[in-house]
């Protein structure tokens, strides 16, 4: 049913952690033939959109919310660019909690921001970026004694963990390449940690290289330096000072992966090709790994036939300002059928 129910055995569960669930996990793996064929390689997309507040946070989310539960948490604390907020909140809504969620004001999309206040948290906008909001959300939950369920929660990055056996499960064993966008850190160390988990009890003969992509205004880990003043219209990974550097680092020496950037152009014109040419509607952080592999294929470093999944981490109807911004807009008609049959005909 969701991601403690389906891999319990596999994650920190004891038989006093309460088995709550929205339902998420177990997205679509879908391969996606036009762009394959194009980039020349076999591509697979992982619908966490399909999550229940529209992101992968879910995964990690109910094992950080089970965790703290069993620990007796009476409120819960985060910072977020916006989906990690909105899956908080949603948990904190359905297990009937408190939940407080810091946000760097004006710079989260509007669907999550609408998310966070329908779920009924406090939303706080915090006059500073990301990583000031994740300072101040840490110093509040300790002095507090409230649950901090960002990524430094290491809970989350076991719920996390699921994405890989997923993929494994479906595919039969891991892919050549695991392309992930790269934030805060967490997801591209979580989803190392599960393929590596699963060599080690049989599940998977090899190991992916992992590919971690950034926005080039917010690209710390690509320049080996903080950012100090991210700036991307891919807001989801506007952060200058990821928390699990050090975990990803590793993930992608150990795998003999690479981290790589690409421009809010880029970024935006891979959004629109996965939309018009692979009918899916990814948010634009999400779309940083196909622009980062269209731009490697350009450079002829996409090496041919590889099987590639990237992880298509939040639903675009989160961020429609953004998709607007270059979707057009309706042709308009009066009420009749000539009308009508005349823009038809283009
Ligand atoms: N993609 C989306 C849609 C995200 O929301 C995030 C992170 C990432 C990718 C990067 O993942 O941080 O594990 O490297 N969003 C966080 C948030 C920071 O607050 O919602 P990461």
């Amino acid at each position: 049913m969701g991601v403690i129910q389906n891999y319990g055995k596999l994650l920190p569960v004891t038989e006093k952690t309460p088995r709550i669930t929205l339902g998420e996990g177990n997205t679509p793996l879908v391969y996606i033939e036009n762009i394959s064929k194009m980039l020349e390689i076999e591509l697979y997309g992982k619908l966490e959109g399909c999550n229940p507040s529209g992101s992968f946070k879910d995964r990690g989310m109910v094992m950080a919310f089970a965790k703290a539960l069993e620990d007796g948490a009476k409120a819960f604390v985060c910072a977020s660019t916006g989906n990690t907020s909105a899956s908080a909140a949603a948990y904190a809504a359905s297990v009937g909690k408190p939940c407080f969620v810091l946000l760097p004001a004006g710079k989260v999309a509007l669907g999550k921001l609408a998310q966070a206040l329908m779920y009924g948290a406090k939303v706080i906008a915090v006059k500073g970026n990301f990583d000031r909001a994740l300072e101040l959300a840490r110093e509040a939950a300790e002095k507090e004694g409230f649950a901090i369920v960002n990524s430094v929660n290491p809970y989350r990055l076991w719920g996390q963990r699921s994405g890989a056996w997923e993929v494994c499960d479906v595919l039969g064993q891991a892919p050549d390449w695991h392309a992930v966008p790269v934030g805060n850190a967490g997801n591209i160390s979580a989803y190392w940690a599960g393929y590596k988990q699963y060599k080690e009890i049989g599940k998977t003969d090899k190991l992916p290289r992992m590919m971690g992509f950034q926005a080039e205004g917010a690209a710390p880990l690509v320049t080996g330096k903080p950012c100090p003043s991210p700036e991307t219209l891919a807001t989801a990974i506007r952060i200058g000072s990821p928390v699990s550097a050090h975990l990803a680092k590793a993930a992608v020496e150990e795998s003999e992966g690479e981290f790589n950037s690409v421009t809010d152009e880029e970024i935006l014109a891979a959004q629109k090709l996965l939309s018009s040419k692979g009918g899916i509607f990814a948010e634009p952080a999400s779309c940083a790994p196909l622009a980062g592999l269209v731009k490697l294929k350009k450079l002829g470093k996409l090496p041919k036939g590889i099987k590639v999944v990237m992880v298509l981490t939040g639903n675009g109807l989160k961020d429609p300002d953004t998709a607007m911004s270059q979707a057009g807009s309706p042709v308009e008609i009066g009420d009749t059928l000539e009308e009508l049959l005349e823009v038809m005909k283009g």
